[in-house]
């Protein structure tokens, strides 16, 4: 799960898919990095804690990273937020191996849409409650194909 800084989109969208595959009984490994490394180190923002915990879900533990070329060798699906993520993390594609790993999330809901999770940070809570209710549905729609 990739967005830009790591602290909102993705980290929401790592704690709720890993959330429902645990409820379904199927096993992967989820992750979430950032394009860019502002905010490595830290935890998700507590808008993102404060939503996800309202939906019976603790992210409160996780640490920003940022995306490494390396995530192509470890992951089979790279789940990028929106346009500006896809764009960057095809930018560091080795090979078409790697850019056929890479998708935007909500095309998990509406195939080739291009529909992008709007960036949450600079805006208020509700923003946040978007966010969740977009990622829960893509996520529903990733474990049926697991
Ligand atoms: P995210 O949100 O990409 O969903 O984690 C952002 C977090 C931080 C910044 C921008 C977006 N920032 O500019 O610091």
């Amino acid at each position: 799960m990739v967005c830009l800084g790591n602290i909102c989109r993705s980290p929401m969208a790592e704690g709720i898919l890993r959330q429902q595959i645990e409820e379904s009984g199927k096993k992967a490994i989820v992750d979430s990095a950032g394009i860019y490394g502002y905010h490595a180190g830290e935890p998700p923002d507590e808008r993102a804690v404060h939503v996800l915990k309202k939906n019976g879900i603790d992210i409160s533990s996780l640490t920003a990273r940022r995306f490494s070329v390396n995530d192509f060798d470890h992951f089979d699906k790279i789940y990028v937020m929106d346009v500006s993520n896809l764009m960057q993390v095809m930018a560091l594609a080795r090979s078409d191996d790697d850019k056929q790993k890479i998708s935007m999330i909500m095309d998990e809901v509406i195939p080739e849409s291009k529909r992008s999770v709007p960036d949450p940070y600079y805006g208020g809570l509700e923003g946040f409650d978007e966010v969740y209710s977009m990622l829960h549905e893509a996520a529903s729609v990733i474990v049926q194909k697991l």
